[in-house]
């Protein structure tokens, strides 16, 4: 991603006014100060992070660790660590609770350690109050950012390093994309990749586009440079990430839409697979159906989240389709893709959700027929319009998610058997977990694939022979 020679950068000076250089700068810095806190202490330094949240986050991990390990730092999954960042979610309540629980344990670790640096990002810094509660009760945290400063990690880092206590810097909101700082990546053949960041819809119930801040889009060219970079790497799979990726292009000085930018990234040479995610049904266009339809690389799954089967609820819920518009465009797609395999978020309790409503969501579940669903029980975000409309009680909302779920999961159980004694195509991502013989491999259209092989297919494409349906998952053999 980046070839900045870190030894070669004049830290003598002030610290230059421009990014990325000012991020360089202070890497520069950083990595001075562990080497010589790693002289002191006879090994080298760690940093451990997690991330709590969805795809995005998963990337901005990614990202912070590029910087984390152009200082020097190793990186390791043990909190026993010198750096330890949790990249935190707010989507629901049980992702917040998580973090709180999960804090109180590195307080302990803290206590045996005290140069260990305790930083949290992400969404959840994003919310005023969460920050206030942090700096009341949970005064050993060292170093607080939030979803739009990630790039200035290194500078933060300083900070904490020079002496001061508890550095938090947020900002509310940004236009700025800083390309080319260095980045981690989990898997050496598959990558996600950013086309846009936060979110414009303000869906009613969702606090996403308070904590990510206004829609923007990369320029086309740059991701195309980002993806030629991934591939000469040794990637063969790209995820491009967006809370709606069918709106990219808005605000961009040249008109493109997301179909147009497929079209560019189909022709990327090297490239096997694409990926993409999440689209939003109100902006999902015929252009767009044609292009993967036509596409030898874009892979056979769409998620496109439901969210309520209730044209009344979905009004509510600020979505901008109805139950009917949402069913015609399945079909089409179902239509026009055959393997497609279509999977889904739906969201049980909404304020005000009566029988009724949920029984339009399981009526729509019975005729898409879901690969697979994501089923959520509401929960109240404090700032969105729905935390203060009337509340569904939990009793009533239970009894609805159970149905809900054993309804998805008898579909799923029935439409993942469909390709049974085909041949399709699989990327191995990894070893089998239970079976050393055996590796495991994702189909274009998402579902994992167990067949015999071993380390050496990892990052590789092969023809599978599909010879057991086990529900979510099949067993194969490699064909031919
Ligand atoms: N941008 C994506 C979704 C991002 S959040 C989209 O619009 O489809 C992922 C999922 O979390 C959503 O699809 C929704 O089903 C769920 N979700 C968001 N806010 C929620 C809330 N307050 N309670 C329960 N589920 C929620
Ligand atoms: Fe949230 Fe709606 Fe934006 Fe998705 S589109 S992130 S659900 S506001
Ligand atoms: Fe969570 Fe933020 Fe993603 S709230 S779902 S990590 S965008």
């Amino acid at each position: 991603m980046y070839d900045v020679d870190l030894n070669r950068i004049d830290t003598s000076g002030e610290a230059p006014e421009f990014e990325p250089e000012r991020q360089f700068y202070y890497m520069a810095k950083c990595r001075d100060i562990l080497q010589e806190r790693a002289r002191r202490t006879g090994r080298a330094q760690t940093a451990c992070v997690t991330t709590f949240g969805c795809q995005m986050n998963a990337r901005d991990s990614e990202k912070l660790l590029g910087i984390l390990k152009a200082i020097g730092y190793e990186e390791t999954e043990e909190e026993e660590a010198d750096f330890v960042l949790y990249n935190t979610c707010t989507v629901r309540e049980n992702a917040n609770l998580r973090v709180y629980g999960r804090l109180g344990h590195l307080n302990a670790i803290k206590k045996k350690r005290k140069d260990m640096i305790i930083a949290l990002c992400g969404c959840m810094m994003q919310e005023p109050t969460v920050v206030e509660k942090l700096k009341r009760s949970f005064t050993f945290v060292d170093l607080i950012f939030g979803t739009h400063n990630i790039f200035r990690l290194a500078e933060l880092l300083y900070r904490c390093f020079t002496g001061e206590d508890m550095v938090v810097e947020l900002w509310k909101d940004t236009t700025q994309i800083v390309e080319e700082l260095p980045v981690e990546r989990k898997y050496p053949f598959k990558s996600g990749v950013n086309i846009m960041f936060g979110c414009n819809n303000f869906c009613t119930y969702c606090i996403v586009p308070y904590v990510r801040g206004r829609e923007r889009s990369r320029k086309p060219e740059d991701i195309i440079a980002e993806i030629e970079r991934l591939v000469a790497d040794g990637v063969v799979e790209v995820m491009l990430l967006g809370q709606n990726v069918n709106s990219y292009g808005r605000g961009l000085e040249e008109e493109i839409t997301f179909a147009e930018l497929l079209r560019r990234i189909e022709k990327i040479e090297g490239l096997k697979r694409i990926r993409f995610m999440t689209s939003h049904p109100k902006d999902l266009s015929d252009d767009l159906i044609q292009v993967m339809k036509e596409s030898k690389k874009i892979c056979r799954h769409l998620h496109l989240p439901l969210q309520s089967g209730s044209t009344r609820l979905l009004k509510k819920m600020n979505r901008h389709y109805t139950k009917e518009q949402y069913l015609d465009l399945a079909m089409k797609l179902k239509r026009e893709i055959p393997d497609l395999s279509l999977t889904t978020d739906i969201i049980v309790g909404f304020p005000g959700e009566t029988e009724e409503d949920f029984e339009e969501t399981m009526d729509v579940v019975r005729k898409v027929r879901y690969d697979s669903a994501f089923t959520f029980i509401y929960s109240r975000r404090t700032g969105t319009p729905a935390a203060d409309w009337e509340q569904v009680p939990e009793e009533v909302i239970h009894p609805r998610f159970d149905r809900l779920l054993a309804e998805v999961q008898k579909i799923a159980g029935e439409v993942c058997c469909k390709d049974l004694g085909t041949v399709q195509e699989a990327l191995v991502e990894s070893m089998d977990d239970h079976d050393p013989s055996m590796v495991t491999g994702r189909l274009s259209n998402n579902i994992m694939v167990h067949f015999p092989g071993d380390a050496s297919m990892i990052g590789q494409i092969f023809s599978v022979k599909l010879t057991e349906a086990h529900g979510f998952y099949y067993l194969g053999e490699k064909a031919g």
